[in-house]
C-alpha cells in the first residue's frame, strides 16, 4: 500500500491534519493502537481558542461545534473571597473562546473522515516508523494477525505523549525538557447546571479549584489535590464540599450539586521534545509537548503544530517547495514555548505549592493584586488566554 501521508494516531492532531489534507486532495491513511470508542471515551479539556475553530471550519467540521458549542467573552479568577473578571472580548480588541468539549470535537472529525472516504486503520498494532532519514520512508503494523507496510512521502507522529514516533527517534538527536509539579487535578462531569455562565479559575489556601462546563445542563469540575489521593476516597459528597469551601460564598451557595458520572486525577507536568521534525518524520500536538491544563492550551497547541504541518505539506505537493516543511520545528516551537511559560505562569499563580514558604506566598498575592489593578497585566493574560496568532 502507498500513500502521501502516514499519520500516526487518531486524536484530534492526527485527525484534524487528516481532514485538512483530504480536503486539499493530499492522500492519507490514519493509524491507530486502539478503537474509535474507546478514543470517545476519553474526557479532555473544552476550551477552543479562535484558531482552532478556524482549522475546524477549514477542515469542513465545524457545524456542530457552531450550533452547540458555547463563545465565551471572559472567565473569572476567584480569590480571597471575591470575583475579578478578565474581559477577554474587550481587552483583546474583539476575541472570545468557544466552550467545546475535546470528545466532541473528535467525534466530528471522525464522522466527516468517514463521509470523504479517506482510510483509517483502528486496533493497529506494533505501528513502527522506518527509513524516515531518507527519500522513501514507510510505516509497518500488524492487524488480523498480518504484518503490513505502507510506504509514504512523510510521516506525522500525532500519537501523544506515550506514542511510538518520539520514542523511534535517536536519543541523543532529542533534546527533552520538563518540569512535573506536586499535585494533581481531581475533576468530575456532572450533569448539573454549571455554577456561572463563565469559567471560573480558583485560587485559595486550601488549594486551586476551576468551575467549567461542557453545556448548559453539563458541568466539568476540578480541585487540586496530593498526588497521593486515591479517587476511591473521594465521594461525590466529598467532592461538592471541598469545591465549595474553595469557591467565593456566593458562588458556593449557588452551586447545584448531584451525582457524577466521570471522577478521575490527572497529574500536571510542562514538556517538551525539541526538535519536532526528524527527515521525514514530524512530531506533533502531544507527542512533541505536554503543558499543564491550566489555561487550556493542550489542544489548541496540538491545532497550530497541524496548522503549521500543513501549510508545509500543501507547499510541498502544490507549490513545490519545501521550505514550509523545512521551517515546521522552529516555527512550531515558537508558539509552544509561548504556551508552555503562559501554562506555566497560570499554574504558579493559582495552585498551592506544598513547599512554599511566606516569600512565595507573598509574590503570588502580589500577582494577583497586580493583575486586578493593571489594564497591562490583564491585557497579557487575555491575549494569552484567547491564543496567541499562528
Ligand atoms: N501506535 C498507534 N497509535 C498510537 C500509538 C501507537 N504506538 N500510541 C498512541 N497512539 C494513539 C492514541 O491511541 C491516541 O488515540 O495516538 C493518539 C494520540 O492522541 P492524543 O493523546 O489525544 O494526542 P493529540 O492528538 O496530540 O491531542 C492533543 O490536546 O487537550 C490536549 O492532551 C490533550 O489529547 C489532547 C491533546
Ligand atoms: C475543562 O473544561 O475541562 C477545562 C477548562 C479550562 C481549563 C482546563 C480544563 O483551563
Amino acid at each position: 500500500m502507498r500513500t502521501k501521508v502516514v499519520i500516526i494516531g487518531s486524536g484530534p492532531s492526527g485527525l484534524l491534519l487528516g481532514q485538512l489534507l483530504t480536503e486539499a486532495s493530499i492522500d492519507n491513511v490514519i493509524l491507530d493502537r486502539v478503537s474509535q470508542d474507546y478514543i470517545l471515551g476519553r474526557v479532555r479539556a473544552g476550551v477552543l481558542e479562535e484558531g482552532t475553530v478556524g482549522l475546524m471550519d477549514r477542515a469542513r467540521a465545524g457545524a456542530r461545534m457552531h450550533k452547540e458549542g458555547l463563545p465565551h467573552d471572559g472567565f473569572s479568577l476567584a480569590f480571597d473571597g471575591r470575583d475579578h473578571r478578565i474581559d477577554l472580548l474587550h481587552l483583546t480588541g474583539g476575541k472570545r473562546v468557544m466552550v467545546y468539549g475535546q470528545t466532541e470535537l473528535t467525534r466530528d472529525l471522525m464522522e466527516h473522515r468517514e463521509h470523504s472516504g479517506a482510510t483509517t486503520i483502528y486496533e493497529a498494532a506494533n505501528v513502527e516508523p522506518h527509513d524516515f532519514d531518507s527519500h522513501q520512508p514507510y510505516v509497518t503494523f500488524e492487524k488480523d494477525g498480518a504484518t503490513r507496510r505502507i510506504d509514504c512521502d512523510f510521516i506525522a507522529g500525532c500519537d501523544g505523549f506515550h506514542g511510538v514516533s518520539r520514542k523511534s527517534v535517536p536519543e541523543t538527536a532529542l533534546h527533552t525538557f520538563e518540569k512535573v509539579y506536586p499535585f494533581g487535578w481531581l475533576g468530575i462531569l456532572a450533569d448539573v447546571p454549571p455554577v456561572d455562565h463563565e469559567l471560573i479559575y480558583a485560587n485559595h489556601p486550601r488549594g486551586f479549584a476551576l468551575c467549567s462546563m461542557r453545556s448548559q445542563t453539563r458541568s466539568r469540575y476540578y480541585i487540586q489535590c496530593s498526588l497521593n489521593e486515591k479517587i476511591e476516597d473521594w465521594s461525590d459528597e466529598r467532592f461538592w464540599d471541598e469545591l465549595r469551601r474553595r469557591l467565593p460564598q456566593h458562588h458556593a451557595e449557588a452551586m447545584v450539586t448531584g451525582p457524577s458520572f466521570e471522577k478521575s486525577i490527572a497529574p500536571l507536568r510542562s514538556f517538551v521534545a525539541e526538535p519536532m521534525r526528524f527527515g521525514r518524520l514530524f512530531l506533533v500536538g502531544d507527542a512533541a509537548h505536554i503543558v499543564p491544563p491550566t489555561g487550556a492550551k493542550g489542544l489548541n497547541l496540538a491545532a497550530s503544530d497541524v496548522h503549521y504541518l500543513f501549510e508545509g505539506l500543501l507547499e510541498h505537493y502544490q507549490d513545490r517547495s519545501n521550505a514550509g516543511v523545512d521551517a515546521y520545528s522552529a516555527r512550531a516551537l515558537a508558539r509552544v514555548w509561548k504556551a508552555v511559560r503562559f501554562s506555566w505562569w497560570m499554574t504558579t499563580m493559582l495552585h498551592r505549592f506544598p513547599d512554599t514558604g511566606d516569600f512565595d506566598q507573598r509574590i503570588q498575592e502580589a500577582e494577583l493584586d497586580y493583575l486586578t489593578h493593571s489594564v497591562a497585566a490583564e491585557t497579557a493574560l487575555a491575549e494569552n488566554y484567547v491564543g496567541l496568532p499562528f
